[in-house]
């Protein structure tokens, strides 16, 4: 098994870097041999002359990875914009085919490469393509991480469907950071109305866990939430999925 999977969300901060370590700690702690890419990141900050893609190192930190970081995020970009706006501030072209073929060397290195996107489904990334282009070219179904609250049965159910009619196989949804807040009518219902409505399984409901911290990468609570509240086994890419 040589393959991967995409996780998207329905807003930028929704939480699909935790959900992500997450998924790599509990495929780790399957056995498995697994690798992270983010292909793009922005809002970089530049520590010591160093541009720091904090989503990649967080992951780095907390899952353990240490391949090279121009496999593990080939764009790390300055401002905090959409990669279409940020890559054309520092006058670079993200090339696509360039993401697929990085891709396909992490591919070789792990059993499983969880690849992360940014923002949402329809967010720009050069002037021509967004990530759902990205999606198809590197030929991977997708996971959706949504909010657990009011207005989430919207922005889930937007996605769920673009990504369908745009042929990308939606794998499921995991709501993230349960208990945040107040917990009420919308949050014990929206998971029933995401199934029904979007025709997709709603694979895991993840606390919001007090003891984790991203900027100092500790998350020392996610793997055995993760493993608990999580069907991992229906997000382990299958053999018959295209792709590498
Ligand atoms: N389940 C959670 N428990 C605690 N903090 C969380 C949780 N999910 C997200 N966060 C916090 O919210 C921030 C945004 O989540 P993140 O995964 O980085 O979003 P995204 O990758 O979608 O932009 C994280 O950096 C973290 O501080
Ligand atoms: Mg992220």
């Amino acid at each position: 098994m040589r393959t991967g999977i995409f996780i998207t969300g329905t807003d930028t901060g929704v939480g699909k870097t935790i959900a992500s370590a997450g998924l790599i700690l509990a495929l780790k702690a399957r056995g498995l041999n697994v690798g992270y890419m983010k292909p793009i990141e922005t809002g970089c900050p530049v520590l010591d002359g160093e541009v720091v893609a904090q989503d990649t190192r967080f992951i780095r930190e907390v899952c353990g990875i240490r391949d090279d970081l121009d496999l593990m995020c080939p764009y790390r970009l300055k401002a905090a914009a959409a990669p279409s706006i940020a890559s054309r501030l520092e006058d670079i072209h993200v090339d696509l085919s360039f993401i697929v073929d990085q891709y396909f060397q992490l591919s070789l290195l792990h059993e499983v490469v969880v690849v992360e996107g940014v923002g949402g489904l329809m967010v720009p990334l050069n002037n021509s393509e967004v990530v759902t282009d990205l999606i198809l070219q590197l030929g991977l179904e997708t996971v959706v991480v949504a909010k657990p609250g009011l207005g989430t049965i919207n922005h889930t159910l937007l996605t769920v469907n673009m990504a369908k009619m745009m042929g990308i196989a939606v794998t499921g949804v995991v709501i993230n950071g349960f208990g945040k807040e107040a917990i009420g009518l919308p949050e014990r219902t929206n998971p029933d109305e995401i199934q029904h409505f979007g025709n997709v399984p709603v694979l895991g409901i993840l606390p919001w866990m007090k003891d984790l911290d991203y900027q100092a990468c500790k998350a020392p609570s996610l793997l055995s939430e993760f493993m608990e509240r999580v069907d991992v086994n229906t997000m382990l890419p299958r053999d018959d999925e295209q792709g590498y």
